[in-house]
Order: structure tokens, then sequence, then C-alpha cells
């Protein structure tokens, strides 16, 4: 599916702020791993907003449970912004309730977005019942389809799911399946600048073959990165700040809360 941008940008350079693992449930009491999630989603909204971007970017495992409880706060949080908001699932979702409350992103495919100079491209690692990622043979032929038939640019790939090991076991047993697939359909559009994803609970940068491959923060809670299992990371809850220039470069970093 594709879809033209919702508004019009005022510079050339595109501005995202990437929201992910949030892991809010229906109970807004609710902890995960100890910590609140509600809470800190909404002191972390309340940086992403300060910081202007154009769009928000959901990668995953926004709810902890899959209910309508929770999609409705947390959708209903971000609509107060006024910013697009582009969502895709992780596992913890459930993929249809979740597409009732966020309207653009990968509910029948990927989901293609063309704004500035480039091409926002989300898809859907989930499986039901599943904690790793996997595309299916025909889910790839249509991520093939989406980078060639899409125009001029660059294009920035998003997921739930890591397609490279982060180096922490714990969550790297849950990583995106026969991930060389999925990079053998990458590796065939130049245009790709940029894969970001989420679920890995911590930071996680690496260049491959000249395009940025990003790991996001969790909303709530963070594992310190390289740890066996995961072990609470006292820098606190985070986002990721994306700056697309119009050239294709990239730059990035983290909000902290605290
Ligand atoms: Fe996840």
């Amino acid at each position: 599916m594709t879809s033209s941008s919702p508004f019009v940008g005022e510079s050339t350079t595109l501005r995202i702020i990437q929201i992910s693992d949030c892991h809010v449930s229906a109970d807004p009491d609710a902890l995960y791993r100890g910590q609140s999630s509600d809470a800190n989603f909404q002191k972390i909204l309340h940086l992403a907003r300060r910081w202007k971007p154009a769009l928000i970017l959901l990668t995953g495992d926004v709810s902890e449970d899959g209910s309508e409880e929770s999609y409705e706060r947390t959708s209903g949080l971000l609509a107060q912004t006024g910013l697009p908001v582009l969502a895709l699932p992780g596992n913890h979702d459930d993929v249809e309730v979740m597409s009732r409350y966020f309207r653009l992103g990968p509910w029948h495919g990927p989901y293609v977005m063309e704004v500035e100079n480039w091409q926002l491209v989300l898809l859907d690692s989930t499986e039901p019942d599943r904690v790793s990622g996997c595309f299916s043979a025909s889910y790839l032929e249509r991520i093939q389809t989406s980078l060639h038939d899409q125009g001029k640019g660059h294009t920035l790939v998003a997921l739930h799911h890591q397609p490279v090991p982060v180096g922490a076991p714990w969550i790297d047993r849950y990583m995106l399946e026969s991930p060389a697939r999925f990079f053998e359909v990458i590796d065939q559009s130049p245009r790709v600048r940029c894969i970001s994803w989420g679920h890995v609970h911590h930071d996680f940068q690496v260049q491959r073959k000249g395009v940025t491959l990003l790991g996001a923060p969790s909303t709530v809670a963070n594992s310190i990165p390289g740890a066996q299992r995961f072990t609470l990371d006292p820098a606190g809850p985070a986002c990721r700040w994306l700056e697309l220039s119009a050239r294709g470069e990239v730059n990035t970093g983290l909000l902290y809360l605290s």
C-alpha cells in the first residue's frame, strides 16, 4: 500500500521521532520490568514533541497485552501531538486491534509513504504466537515490489525485529529469522539508506554496505547493551531522533528522560 504524505514539510530535512517498545497494558497502573509503562510513555512523548519532529514512527510492542485499552490510550495521547503517526506491529501487539487505532501502517502488506525526498517503508515482521520475526516468501516479494516500484529519492525501511544480531543473547534469540533472504531483497535496492527497528530495548548502530542499521531503545525499560540477560539500564527510557537529509544522509541520536 502506498500513501502520499498527509502533511507538507517545511524543510528539506525530514525530522522523525522513533518510539518503540512502550509495552502499555490494559491497566494504566501496570508495571513492565518494574517500570511504569504509561508514565514513561507520556514523559517520552513530551520530550519528543519538544524536539519538533515532522512525524512519529512507532516500531512495535506499543502494547504489552494487545488490549483495546492500551491502544486507545496510546493513540489518544499521540493524536494530541497533531503529528502524523506511522505504526508497525511487534510480537506483543495484536495486529487486528492495533490497526483499528493506527491508520497508517503495514496492515495489508508493506506500507510506503513518500515524504520530502524519502520513502518510508514499514514492514510487519510478526507472526501470531511467535516471538521471533519472519517474512514469508510472498511477503519478501511484496517488499521487493515496494522498493522497486517507488520513484525517486532515498529509502528508510522500518520493522520490529532486528535483522542482524545486536550482541545481546537474551534478545538475539528472537531476531528476524532467515535474515539473508531479507538482505537479498534490500541489497537489490540502492536507494535504501537506513533500516531501523525496535524489539532490542537498547541503542544499536552499525553500517552495512553503506546502509545505516539502527536499533531503537524502549520508552519504558532498557537493557544494558551487550548483556547476556535483560539487565535494567539506569540510563532510563529513551526514544530515537532521525534527521534525514534530502541528499540521503542519516543523522540520528537518542533522547533520554534523565
Ligand atoms: Fe518485541
